[in-house]
Parts: structure tokens; sequence; C-alpha cells
């Protein structure tokens, strides 16, 4: 016993004390980094919405421009952020995402399921909460 601290046992006690306060101070900064990290709603609704609707309706769900000219319909359509989009209730803008819009936007009921179409609905009040341009 004694021999093994002369055997430089405390220096090992010693850095083995360090590399536990290093790695208390990883795992904190792991909490609070994750902390950091968690947005208003899950990040995976937000990535279904990135992959799924960005592409007609803007990440900020204002619409993007460029899908007017393409779906033939007004700038107003593809704005899911506007007061008209808005006063719907959850179960109508739910009922669009599942069933689309003839043949301008896509059905997403076997593609999506229908929790993720619930929180669709919650992202997009959550997107027009958020963004300025929001009428
Ligand atoms: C290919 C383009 C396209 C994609 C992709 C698309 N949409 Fe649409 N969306 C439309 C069009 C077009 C309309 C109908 C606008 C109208 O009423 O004339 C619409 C309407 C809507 C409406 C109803 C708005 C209202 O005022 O009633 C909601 C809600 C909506 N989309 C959400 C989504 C969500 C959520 C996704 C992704 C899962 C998505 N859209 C993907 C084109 C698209």
């Amino acid at each position: 016993m004694f021999l093994w601290l002369r055997k430089g046992g405390r220096v090992m006690e010693h850095s083995a004390l360090k590399g536990g306060w290093l790695g208390l101070a990883v795992w904190i900064l792991g909490i609070v980094a994750g902390v950091g990290h968690a947005a208003p709603l899950p990040m995976t609704i937000d990535k279904v919405y990135v992959r799924n609707c960005q592409a007609c309706h803007a990440k900020d769900g204002t619409g993007n421009p460029r899908m007017l000219k393409t779906l033939k319909v007004e700038p107003s359509a593809l704005n899911i952020v506007d007061a008209d989009t808005l006063k719907k209730t959850d179960t109508a803008l739910g009922r669009v995402i599942s069933d689309g819009f003839e043949k301008k936007m896509p059905m997403y009921a076997k593609k999506l399921t229908e929790g993720q179409i619930k929180d669709l609905v919650a992202y997009i009040r959550t997107l027009a909460a958020t963004t300025p341009a929001a009428r």
C-alpha cells in the first residue's frame, strides 16, 4: 500500500481526478448544448416540413414565388401563414395536407403519419407566429 503510493500512486490519483473534472465539464456542456438545441417544436417536424413543403410554401411559410407560375396559382395561395389560412381549423388544414389540393399540392396521407400531419399544422401556426411577413 505504502509502496504503491510511493511508486507514483499519488500522481496517478491526481491525474484521474483531473480527468474526472474534465469529464464532468464536458458532460455539463453536453447538457447545456442539448437544451440550447431544443427548438419550440421537435427537430423532426422541422425536417419533415423542409423536406416536403418548403419547395412550394418556402421556409417561412410565405410561399415560394418561383412556384407560382409552375402551379398557376395566386401568390396568396402558397402563403400558409396568412390570415386566410390561419382562420381555418386544425382539422381543415390537416385535411388539405392529407388529401392535397387538386393536382397542385400532393397528398400526404400515405407519406406521413397522422401524428406528423397534426404536428405540421401546429408547426404552420408556429411559423405564422414567428414570421414577420405573416399577415
Ligand atoms: C407542389 C407544391 C406544394 C407542396 C410540395 C406542398 N403544397 Fe401545400 N399547397 C399547395 C397548393 C397549390 C395549395 C392550394 C392553394 C390554393 O388554395 O389554391 C396548397 C395548400 C396548402 C394548405 C392550405 C392553405 C389554405 O389556406 O387553405 C396547407 C395548410 C398546406 N398547403 C400545407 C402544406 C404542407 C404542410 C406541405 C408539406 C407536407 C405542403 N403543403 C406541400 C402546394 C404545395
